[in-house]
């Protein structure tokens, strides 16, 4: 009696690791952050899942099934790339003016920590598009108006075929403006008292080029911020943080987060704790289960 009953609790004990350990080396998906989205690389300090990357750039970015989105609270832009290296990101506004096609105006609005962490580049460049001769750029705000590289914006009346309908509606050159983030950032498109606005980017490179071929979008600079990443990535880890406190961790695997790195001052979890100690191959435990379960068949008889 008492021999079955300890080599029942044998069995039992031998489920338990045996569970365990299935869990424990099940395919592991490394972490829980998906760093494509589509072809485009998501590496810190930006992330699609919630705990990844920064926290500072949480809930900034979308992955839908074709395409990856700039969230602002004027609307999703569709990001076009990263260069993690520049630190830049394009983006284009699908319901932006360009060149060849003419669309009503909505503002370009950004949250105060994104105006702060990743705004426009000093190269983007707004151009506010038939603007009333009140509007405060013709005005008392005349200087907020520039050209860049040899162009002035007037050249876009003459060329875009979306803008040409202003001077051939008005028979004259309706005024417009070319201007920093800064310009639009304080004064939306009503105050600036403009019908269109497109923007365009790269504007230093852009000398001798007609608008036909500049680039519209938009390209921001993004901060990373400094949370010893850095030391984490080393170690294997990805960066995050807590979805509740928002503190910095990195993730090490599906199981285990550590505040700084993976090899030194990890939390040990429990499954975590069996995989680490040296345990014996999967073939023979299944053995000794078998054993177990035959030695308990031939005990019950
Ligand atoms: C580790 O962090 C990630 C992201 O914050 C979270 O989804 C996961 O549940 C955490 N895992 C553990 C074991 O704490
Ligand atoms: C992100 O996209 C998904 C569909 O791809 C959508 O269901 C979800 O509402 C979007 N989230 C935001 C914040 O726009
Ligand atoms: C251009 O602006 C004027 C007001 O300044 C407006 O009446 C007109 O409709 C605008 N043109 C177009 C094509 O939107
Ligand atoms: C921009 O160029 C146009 C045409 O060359 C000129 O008339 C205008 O005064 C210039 N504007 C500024 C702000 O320099």
């Amino acid at each position: 009696m008492a021999s079955s009953k300890s080599s029942f609790l044998t069995f039992n004990h031998l489920t338990i690791y045996l569970i365990l350990l299935l869990l424990s080396q099940s395919p592991q998906i490394h972490s829980t952050c998906r760093n494509f989205c589509n072809n485009i690389p998501i590496n810190y300090p930006f992330s699609i899942d919630d705990g990844c990357g920064a926290p500072q750039y949480r809930h900034m970015l979308n992955c839908s099934a074709t395409d990856l989105f700039f969230l602002t609270p004027s609307g999703n832009y569709k990001v076009q790339s990263i260069d993690y290296e520049k630190q830049t990101m394009t983006i284009f506004d699908p319901s932006m003016s360009t060149c060849s096609i003419l669309q009503p105006h909505h503002d370009f609005k950004m949250s105060e920590i994104q105006s702060a962490i990743i705004p426009p580049t000093p190269d983007t460049v707004f151009v506010l598009v038939n603007c009333s001769i009140d509007s405060p750029v013709l005005n008392h705000y005349k200087s907020l108006c520039f050209n860049f590289s040899g162009h002035s914006c007037d050249e876009l009346y003459g060329s875009c075929t979306s803008f040409k309908l202003f001077h051939l509606l008005s028979n004259s050159t309706p005024a417009c403006c070319f201007t920093s983030y800064e310009t639009v950032k304080y004064m939306s498109m009503d105050i600036l008292d403009c019908t269109h606005y497109t923007s365009v980017y790269n504007t230093d490179r852009l000398e001798g080029v007609g608008p036909l071929d500049w680039l519209y979008g938009m390209k921001l600079s993004f901060s990373v911020p400094d949370t010893g990443c850095g030391r984490c990535a080393k170690s294997g880890g990805t960066c995050g943080f807590d979805v509740e406190t928002e503190m910095a961790q990195c993730i090490c695997s599906i199981t285990s987060n550590s505040t700084r790195d993976c090899a030194g001052g990890r939390e040990i979890s429990f499954a975590d704790s069996y995989r680490a100690s040296s345990f014996p191959p999967l073939q023979f435990l299944y053995i000794l289960a078998l054993v177990a379960i035959s030695y308990i068949i031939l005990l019950r008889r």
